[in-house]
């Protein structure tokens, strides 16, 4: 079959909740990704920072193939030999006591979610039903009925309702004055992106963090940041938060966590507050099972021993300065922190894509006019130029 009817049968037949481009990936490696018909293409998307290792990582398919030959599901019914090495491992890599693991990202959200409603009532003594977390504009946290509740971007939460949004005040992102205003005695948390994402790597101002993390500290409330896309390694660093040394009360990890083998994410947090949720309170099935657990701690050591955060920082840089030195009247901004760069457009940012597409290199628009830079943090400095000079040409041409 070739690529226009794979993509006939799924027209036909799924559910049309995506426009991808139409590009029918048959195989990846590393930084590479191929078509059916064996095109191959640079991935400047890496499954929305999933694949942060490269696609197909030797080291992690290992972990993955030795595991599932051992056991892959236990539920959590009975214990593993494998989900305590993770605990470890990120309890090691991150300074925070415990984890608890789930699987999609948004599960992970809802997780966090639970545990500071929970905190409310059996800690800071907020009125049952009454706890409050303040969110921001422009957020992405997910897609379940609770998060699309609480999102300003009518694509995600149109015709989905009905929602309890006095549950989830929102204030503008990045604005301090703003976020004091939206707090109430029921605040339990302020949950936030350290740098928006879905949004189109939008960095929040110089000492945000900063003064979210002490407005937390000043009123009892519990900082949430929301580090999916954003952590373990993406920004530069092994979270964004770092940027601005805070230690949030709650990091919620997903994507990267299991190099795009399987879906692993996870809350982090101290003792005192994870203790809130007790045995049958809250879980998965597939949570924390030994084939995630190992194919996450890999995930994870692949990360460190790879170096992909000073990776990250560095090659993000260069390719930063090389697109802000593209000449081209459409472009008015270049945001990026490591290898996450938004190109801020004057104009509809599709067209470009699909014209980087047929130039061998993938990414997508996000917001319409931004288009969102995030290969693999095993890209070389030499794919990046090749990846330039194509870029170039299309801003120039399209
Ligand atoms: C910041 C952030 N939070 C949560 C999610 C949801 O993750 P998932 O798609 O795995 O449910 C995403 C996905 O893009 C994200 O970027």
């Amino acid at each position: 079959m070739n690529s226009q009817q794979f993509i006939a049968l799924e027209e036909q037949f799924g559910a049309h909740n995506y426009h991808p481009l139409d590009v029918v990936v048959h195989e990846a490696a590393g930084a590479w990704v191929t078509d059916v018909e064996g095109k191959k293409y640079l991935d400047c998307l890496a499954a929305y920072s999933a694949v942060n290792q490269g696609h197909c990582h030797p080291r992690i398919y290992d972990a993955f193939l030795e595991q599932a030959k051992l056991v892959t599901l236990t539920s959590r019914a009975f214990r593993n030999d494998r989900l305590p090495l993770l605990y470890k491992k990120l309890h090691e890599m991150t300074g925070y006591d415990m984890s608890l693991p789930m699987n999609s990202g948004a599960e992970a959200v809802e997780t966090a979610i639970k545990t500071a409603r929970r905190w409310a009532y059996d800690v800071k003594g907020i009125p049952e039903n009454k706890a409050e977390i303040v969110v921001a504009s422009g957020n992405f946290h997910g897609r379940t009925t609770t998060i699309v509740g609480f999102s300003d971007d009518p694509s995600s939460f149109k015709g989905f309702g009905p929602y309890c949004t006095e549950a989830f005040p929102m204030h503008e992102y990045g604005d301090i004055e703003d976020l004091k205003t939206k707090i109430t005695e029921n605040t339990c948390a302020i949950m936030i992106e350290p740098i928006q994402g879905e949004g189109g790597v939008v960095i929040p101002p110089d000492g945000y963090l900063k003064a979210v993390e002490k407005l937390c500290k000043d009123r009892d409330i519990l900082f949430i940041c929301d580090e999916i896309q954003a952590g373990l390694g993406r920004s530069g660093k092994l979270f964004a938060h770092y940027y601005e040394e805070v230690r949030p009360d709650i990091v919620i990890i997903g994507k990267a966590l299991s190099g795009g083998f399987y879906p692993v994410s996870a809350i982090l947090a101290d003792k005192e507050i994870l203790s809130v949720i007790h045995p049958g309170e809250h879980g998965s099935t597939f949570g924390g099972n030994p084939l995630a657990a190992a194919v996450a701690v890999r995930a994870l050591e692949v990360i460190e021993e790879e170096e992909l955060i000073e990776r990250s920082a560095e090659l993000g840089t260069y390719f930063a300065e090389k697109l802000r030195a593209i000449d081209s009247p459409h472009i008015t901004e270049v945001r990026a922190r490591g290898l996450w760069i938004g190109l801020v457009l004057d104009t509809k940012a599709r067209p470009y894509c699909e014209g980087l597409m047929d130039e061998g290199i993938l990414c997508k628009e996000t917001h319409e006019n931004i288009i969102r830079f995030a290969p693999p943090l095993v890209i070389t400095k030499e794919e990046i130029d090749w990846a330039l000079e194509r870029i170039e040409k299309i801003l120039k041409s399209v």
